[in-house]
């Protein structure tokens, strides 16, 4: 059976350079997979995330932000997700609906279980079957970012330290609400190291 698999973590945790590299482990063993994005990955989520990051919409309303995200993951799901899992191909995602508990619920303080409320509906209860929390201190995470010139700089990026501390204790304590499905990752690791940490899960999980 095809896995939903969702990579989590705060700024500069190192999640995309360890996705690309893990899709290519995929590609070079032809396991079937997609990969996508949240929020995005559909033209209509692309829109939204326009929306939700730009820097100049600073008097966003926590709950429309929320709101927002889940609309943005429940159009993904049904143009994407849905259907590939149903075809027994892999879903590989760049954050999903933990991303929102940890920084809508916790760090912008909704309440994780407000939000979780708002994207069960949303998300008609599809939850990861693996999560991999990559968790590194914030200064290393932002240090990273910082050093990224390549990288767009969004509205969520330019919140202040204390905030970036919430979301990772966000994520520590869904960590532990969902042992079964997460994986924490010590993301201060070597860039090889994580890949082949999670690799190595992956390889059990997938067969
Ligand atoms: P992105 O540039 O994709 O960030 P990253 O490279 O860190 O993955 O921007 C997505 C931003 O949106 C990021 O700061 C996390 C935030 N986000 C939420 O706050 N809630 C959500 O539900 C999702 C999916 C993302």
């Amino acid at each position: 059976m095809a896995l939903f698999i969702t990579f989590e973590g705060g700024e500069g945790s190192g999640k995309s350079s360890a996705i690309k590299k893990i899709t290519k482990y995929f590609e070079e063993h032809n396991i079937p997979f997609i990969i996508s994005r949240e929020p995005g990955g559909t033209p209509i989520g692309e829109q939204i995330r326009n929306v939700i990051l730009a820097n100049n919409n600073n008097e966003m309303d926590i709950t429309t932000e929320a709101l927002l995200f889940a609309a943005s993951r429940r159009q993904h799901l049904v143009e994407k997700i849905w259907p590939n899992l149903k075809n027994n191909i892999n879903v590989i995602c760049d954050r999903y609906l933990d991303s929102s508990l940890a920084y809508q619920g916790y760090a912008r303080g909704l309440g994780i279980d407000t939000v979780l409320e708002i994207n069960q509906y949303a998300t008609e209860n599809t939850f990861p079957d693996l999560t991999f929390f990559f968790d590194v201190d914030v200064e290393i995470g932002l240090d990273r970012i910082n050093q990224n010139h390549e990288r767009e700089v969004n509205r969520l990026d330019l919140e202040k330290r204390t905030f970036h501390e919430k979301v990772r204790k966000g994520y520590q304590e869904l960590s532990k609400r969902y042992p079964n499905r997460y994986v924490v990752i010590d993301a201060k690791m070597p860039l090889d190291d994580v890949v082949n940490k999670c690799l190595e899960i992956l390889k059990e999980r997938i067969k």
